[in-house]
């Protein structure tokens, strides 16, 4: 099998392509990446010299390259990964989130449709859902409200792509996942954010009450159910994909503390986020069903493993939290 994939440079689909060449998942790799602020290639120095493996240079919103790219190599599957993924980024400024999530899907799946590719995996997000009251989980028939512009353009373009397996039949399959972490991901997302402040000592900044409740996911475990999806998924299906785990902000933030020996008193409450969810929570058991998928990393072994990785990594954090990192700092935390 061929796959191209989309935004593979960024913290989830490097994670993907890493994982699908060491263990000979396909047999050729192709990654469209735009290298936005978050894509990074010295997430794919372990690939880059792969036979297997070719990096593209572009958006996806260029549906004339993109139906190039379809028409050059072929490939039976599109693995979609890329997009703007900050909610603080989208309340900051909601443009390009309507642009790449919404439009780029848009053009991807046009010219998917063109070529006749043989799946489309459309990877989104339990925050389509928006907030769930307790004690409810989401399964994949729950009603859509998202809250934020990102979690709203991720809906639009889940909607968009399962459109075109209604219509057209193109076998688009869509998974939802719920927050992730681990290696290489951008220090703007709660976990890296808070462990690479704690590591240089600085304020661990919390919204609101930091009562608000996330679902953890090893990225690992994520990419596994991706390929689950994609290998064993009905064609016009949604897949949610959880980490059963679910905890409060403020006690992933003290797992960390503990964990690096620093102390709780690094963590600073700030003024909350516009429109936050209070809680995501979501069922598994469809993909569980049809793959026999679960998540196989506890959350307490994850972790150690993310923060051993940053410990690690210093010059990764060095590089990516310089420039662009720190003017985005500044404008969503100065002042709040
Ligand atoms: P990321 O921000 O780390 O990476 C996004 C990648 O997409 C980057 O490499 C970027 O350069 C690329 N990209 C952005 N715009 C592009 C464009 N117009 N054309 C081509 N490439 C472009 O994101 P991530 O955290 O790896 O998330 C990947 C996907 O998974 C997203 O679709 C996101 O909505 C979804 N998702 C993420 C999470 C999470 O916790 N991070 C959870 C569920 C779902
Ligand atoms: P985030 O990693 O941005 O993921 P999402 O908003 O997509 O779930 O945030 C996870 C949770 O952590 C969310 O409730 C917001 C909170 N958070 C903070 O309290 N402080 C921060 O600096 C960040 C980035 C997030």
């Amino acid at each position: 099998m061929k796959w191209l994939v989309t935004g593979g440079a960024g913290f989830i689909g490097s994670a993907f392509i890493r994982l699908a060449l060491r263990e000979g998942w396909a047999a050729r790799v192709v990654n469209l990446d735009k290298l936005t602020y978050a894509g990074n290639l010295e997430n794919l120095a372990e690939v880059q010299e792969d036979a297997r493996y070719r990096f593209v240079h572009g958006d996806i919103c260029d549906t004339a390259l993109v139906a190039r790219l379809l028409e050059e190599e072929r490939p039976e599957a599109i693995v979609h990964f890329a997009a703007e993924s900050h909610v603080d980024r989208s309340i900051l400024g909601p443009a390009a989130f309507v642009e790449t999530n919404v439009r780029g899907t848009f053009s991807l799946l046009e010219a998917a449709r063109a070529a006749g590719v043989e799946r489309f995996v459309h990877v989104s997000t339990d925050e389509v859902y928006g907030s769930i009251e307790e004690p409810h989980e989401a399964d994949e028939t729950w009603p859509l409200r998202p809250s934020s512009p990102y979690s709203a353009s991720k809906a639009g373009s889940d909607l968009l792509a399962l459109s075109y397996f209604a219509t057209f039949r193109l076998p688009v399959i869509v998974t939802r996942a719920s927050n992730n972490y681990g290696p290489y991901q951008f220090p703007e997302k709660l976990i890296p954010l808070m462990i690479s402040n704690a590591l240089e000592d600085k304020p661990l900044p919390i919204y609101g009450d930091g009562m608000q409740v996330r679902d953890w996911l090893y990225v690992e475990d994520h990419c596994r159910a991706i390929r689950a999806a994609l290998e064993k998924g009905e064609p016009g299906e949604i897949y949610n994909i959880g980490g059963s785990r679910a905890l409060p902000n403020r006690r992933v933030v003290e797992m960390i503390l503990d964990i690096l020996g620093k102390p709780y008193s690094l963590m600073q409450a700030v003024k909350d986020r516009p429109g936050h969810d209070r809680r995501y929570a979501i069922t598994t058991e469809k993909l569980e069903k049809i793959s026999g998928w679960r998540p196989a990393v506890p959350f307490e072994e994850g972790l150690e493993r993310t923060i051993r990785w940053y410990q690690e990594n210093a010059g990764w954090v060095a590089r990516v939290k310089s420039g662009e990192y720190l003017r985005y700092y500044e404008q969503n935390y100065a002042g709040r």
